[in-house]
């Protein structure tokens, strides 16, 4: 049994990696750089697309089975310990721009310090160092199950593709 995900799919789980990369890049060293109109307006158009972009995939990749491509039956304990770290992303990456537009919520209400402000940089640091944290789990999962030749990274990678026989 051989299956791949939709190009779609990879379309979404490549170009998104494109605009993570992006917000990386971009980050902000400290609340005083919104003071600058412009990168505060630039964060909330960014930070809304972002959301928007994780919310459509989520919604589109709902409908497709965990290790789609695998060759064997995968135990259920292993399917959920993916379905988990995979909605743990999903999360993380939702509650990071949320919380970066929370800052610029509080920021252009006047609220540039205090508890609230705290919470929001604290939440916003948290899920960043937390998506390294699974991002880093998954790409490491996806290497160690590529090792195996289950199927499971060619039916998402398009290098390094294992062979349609025994995948070894
Ligand atoms: C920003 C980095 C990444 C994120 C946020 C991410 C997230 C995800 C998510 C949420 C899924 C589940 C399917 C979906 O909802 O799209 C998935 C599937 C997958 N990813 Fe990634 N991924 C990233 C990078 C990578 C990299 C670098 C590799 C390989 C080197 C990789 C390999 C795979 C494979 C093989 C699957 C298929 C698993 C299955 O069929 O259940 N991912 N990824
Ligand atoms: C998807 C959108 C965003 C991404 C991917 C992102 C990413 C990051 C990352 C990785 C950091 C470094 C966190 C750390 O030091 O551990 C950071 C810091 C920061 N971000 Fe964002 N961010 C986003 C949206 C926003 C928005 C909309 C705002 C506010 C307008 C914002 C304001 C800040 C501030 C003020 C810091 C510095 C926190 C500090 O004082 O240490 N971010 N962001």
């Amino acid at each position: 049994m051989e299956n791949s995900h939709t190009k779609f799919a990879k379309a979404f789980h490549w170009g998104f990696i494109i605009l993570y990369a992006y917000g990386l890049l971009k980050q902000l060293n400290d609340v005083s750089q919104l003071e600058d109109s412009g990168l505060l307006t630039f964060e909330v158009v960014f930070a809304s697309l972002f959301l928007l972009i994780v919310l459509m995939r989520y919604f589109y990749m709902r409908r497709f089975e965990t290790f789609l491509g695998a060759r064997e039956p995968v135990s259920l304990i292993h399917k959920r310990l993916a379905k988990a770290v995979h909605t743990s992303m999903y999360l993380c990456l939702v509650l990071l721009p949320l919380s970066g537009l929370m800052i610029a919520a509080l920021f252009t209400q006047g609220i540039k310090e205090g508890p609230m402000q705290n919470f929001s940089l604290a939440l916003h640091e948290f899920c960043a160092s937390l998506s390294y944290f699974l991002i880093s789990i998954h790409v490491a999962a996806a290497i160690y199950s590529r090792i195996k030749g289950e199927g499971i990274w060619t039916s998402m990678v398009p290098i390094w593709k294992e062979d349609s026989g025994s995948g070894r």
